[in-house]
């Protein structure tokens, strides 16, 4: 049994806090809101906790969970070194939607970064989730709370649509703020590297580092590229429908011409055709409005149960970029 419970993400109540504490201290897991998506948390020092959370999601043990903590001092205590550039970032970015990457340090089990040397790090926003995390008194592992490979969750539904009776407990506070995941930077190595953009650009990291910093081949999503982080599997975010991308307006009634059953996203400005009054159109223009209700949209158009999905992309320029990223990735061939 899943239990769900409605909390105020700026004033929790103690007794809901506790209880989700004391579940998460006994090895349960529990979903909770991050200013990104709803991620599933789990106690990071317990290897039992861990493999419950690959279980519930029926991920694969090789993709590495993100450590979340209450504050910087938190995450130092998890790496070997918490060197001079991770503390910039922290004081610019934190609490905030940006993931650390380090070396670890010992106390965090194999299971928790797929065997990887460096473990990744963030500070949610939320005071709910802040608030829970410090209680707990221990490091929360947490990957996006969908089933693996589908759309994430940015609202308490989704969470229950896809793992309801496989975790103890879901904190509903709500939609979430941004509605993409974190931007994960790698600082494992002499040029900054960002592994999976979001929210916190290359611009922005650049610019409180002082030093250039790899977008490792992104925003290119290529089948033959080795994937950069091991969760960047080409086919991700996806809806079960079968999902199409179109970079031009004009692509679009050639894909309409394959006759009914379309449902039609328009990401950005577009110039568009006339598209007839039963297909199902839903525009998002602005990429801050974007973010927010893109996986909300994927899932509310999947649940229309239409024959094919179109999307048609936003223009491939830094501000949407992590948006383009997971529409590539929830379009790419099965
Ligand atoms: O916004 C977010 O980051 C959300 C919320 C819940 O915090 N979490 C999230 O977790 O998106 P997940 O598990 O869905 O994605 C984690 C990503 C994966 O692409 C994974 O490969 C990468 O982070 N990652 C984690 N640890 C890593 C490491 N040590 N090295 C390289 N990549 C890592
Ligand atoms: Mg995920």
């Amino acid at each position: 049994m899943t239990r769900v419970a409605t909390i105020d993400p700026a004033h929790p109540s103690e007794d809901l806090l506790e209880e989700a504490a004391q579940i998460l201290r006994g090895g349960g897991l529990v979903a909770f809101a991050t200013e990104t998506v709803y991620g599933l948390g789990a106690d990071a020092t317990q290897a039992d906790a861990i493999e419950r959370i690959f279980a519930a999601k029926g991920r694969p043990s090789t993709n590495p969970l993100i450590v979340h903590v209450h504050d910087a001092r938190a995450a130092a205590r998890w790496v070997r070194q918490w060197p001079e550039r991770a503390e910039r970032l922290a004081a610019a970015f934190w609490p905030g939607p940006l993931t650390i990457i380090l070396p670890r340090a010992p106390g965090i089990p194999d299971v928790v970064t797929g065997g990887l040397d460096t473990v990744g790090l963030r500070v949610p926003q939320p005071e709910a989730t802040r608030g829970l995390i410090e209680r707990t008194g221990r490091p929360i592992a947490a990957p996006s709370a969908n089933r693996s490979n589908h759309v994430s969750p940015t609202r308490a539904e989704h969470v229950i649509a896809d793992l309801e009776g496989r975790i103890d407990l879901v904190l509903d506070s709500g939609p979430t703020a941004v509605g993409v995941e974190s931007t994960v930077l790698a600082l494992d190595r002499e040029q900054p590297t960002i592994l999976r953009p979001g929210p916190i650009t290359a611009r922005d990291i650049s610019d409180v580092l002082g030093v250039e910093v790899s977008t490792g081949g992104f925003p290119k999503v290529e089948p033959a590229l080795p994937t950069p982080s091991p969760g960047m599997h080409r086919l991700h975010y996806a809806p079960r429908t079968p999902t199409l991308a179109c970079a031009h307006a004009r692509e679009l009634m050639t894909v309409l011409g394959l006759g009914p059953g379309t449902a039609v996203l328009v990401f950005g400005t577009h110039t568009l055709p006339a598209i007839p009054a039963d297909v199902p159109v839903r525009v998002l223009r602005e990429p801050t409005e974007a973010a927010h209700e893109l996986y909300d949209a994927l899932r509310r158009t999947d649940a229309l149960e239409p024959e094919r999905i179109i999307v048609l992309l936003p223009p491939d320029e830094p501000q949407w970029w992590a948006i383009r990223d997971r529409l590539m990735r929830a379009t790419a061939s099965r």
